[in-house]
């Protein structure tokens, strides 16, 4: 195989174009046999539920070429099941699961040459999206959708990779309810999140890290991953709220920690626990680990690590996670599954 000629090792993570993509469509109750396209682009009615109403829904989940050289995906079925609990909140028509995990063979074997290879650092970022595309005007579900999958090689989320991040805790603007779509992965929560991390950009920060809606009291997420601390007692705690999208990545960690000693721990988090946190973290498919170095509340501010060095407790965890998607250690929870040559 004939490798795309990019500069793999200082990617960042940003769209860049592969050969093809995958869609299948939803009309009269069934998805069809899906088809292999070369089109960036979707036509699409102007009416459209997706345009309208907000009947989008996403995924993000990476392909990692392994040490051995073949190519891995990263607890996929948990991304189809979450894709599933996004359609039903929103009124969508179900993914079967091995429908989804059949796009996603079919799109990584179809942009094989952009997977980025093993020791870059790089990754092959898989995008699943449902949409309505039925005509609708009045508020309803639209009666034909489209399930597209496409593919791109990134590099880390955040410049740097296991670079510690500055955070602020947002005060004004909620990412999402208690009894709202905070807890699926849908468009809405991403432009309702937009304000508060532009805002938190320009005043020098990398992320707003957001408190819950109803009482503001208590620690969420930040715009684009899960958040986890590290208390005194080496504890890995990470916010347990309705409004939270339930990471993935969060949930290998927890099973990590465990193995770690690190006795997990899901809970409501009062924010003023921050500031007893001997190290803290952002966890997501596209962030991985990012070590948070300070997080400011108000007019105080709680620094982690030792400034430009992450924390010794996201340092280990990284390694672990890191080592098992690529294939370096062994995987003992049954998370990694083999993309089948054609
Ligand atoms: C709002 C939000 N929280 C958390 C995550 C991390 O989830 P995961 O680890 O499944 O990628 C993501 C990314 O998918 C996200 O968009």
């Amino acid at each position: 195989m004939q490798r795309a000629d990019l500069d793999w090792k200082n990617l960042d993570f940003g769209f860049r174009q592969t050969d093809y993509n995958i869609r299948y469509t939803w009309k009269d109750g069934s998805w069809d046999a899906g088809v292999t396209s070369a089109d960036q682009y979707i036509p699409l009615h102007m009416a459209a539920t997706c345009l309208h109403y907000g009947q989008e829904a996403f995924e993000g989940l990476k392909a990692y070429e392994q040490k051995d050289g073949s190519v891995a995906v990263f607890r996929d079925i948990e991304n189809a099941r979450r894709l599933n609990r996004s359609c039903e909140k929103i009124y969508m028509p179900q993914v079967p699961e091995d429908l989804f995990i059949e796009a996603i063979d079919r799109v990584v074997n179809a942009n094989r040459k952009y997977i980025p290879p093993y020791g870059t650092g790089a990754t092959l970022y898989i995008r699943p999206l449902v949409i309505g595309t039925g005509a609708r005007v009045g508020v309803k579900p639209a009666d034909e959708y489209l399930f597209l999958v496409f593919v791109t090689p990134v590099g880390p989320y955040f410049k740097g990779g296991l670079t510690p991040i500055d955070l602020v805790v947002e005060e004004v603007f909620d990412r999402a309810s208690p009894g709202g779509v905070g807890d699926v992965k849908v468009g809405g929560n991403y432009a309702a999140g937009l304000r508060a991390s532009f805002k938190a950009k320009a005043a020098g920060y990398t992320e707003a890290l957001y408190l819950d809606a109803k009482e503001k009291k208590f620690l969420d997420e930040s715009g684009p991953a899960n958040f986890f601390g590290i208390t005194g007692e080496g504890q890995y705690v990470t916010p347990r709220s309705g409004s939270v999208l339930p990471s993935i990545t969060n949930m290998s960690l927890q099973e990590i920690a465990r193995e770690m000693g690190m006795n997990p721990q899901s809970r409501a988090i009062p924010v003023e626990e921050i500031f007893g946190f001997v190290d803290a973290g952002c966890c997501g498919t596209a962030a991985v680990i990012t070590p948070v170095k300070s997080i400011t509340y108000r007019d105080k501010k709680v620094s982690y690590g030792n400034g430009s060095e992450p924390g010794p407790w996201c340092t280990k965890l990284y390694h672990r996670l890191v080592r098992i998607q690529l294939g370096e250690d062994p995987d003992p929870f049954g998370w990694i599954r083999k993309i089948p040559q054609p």
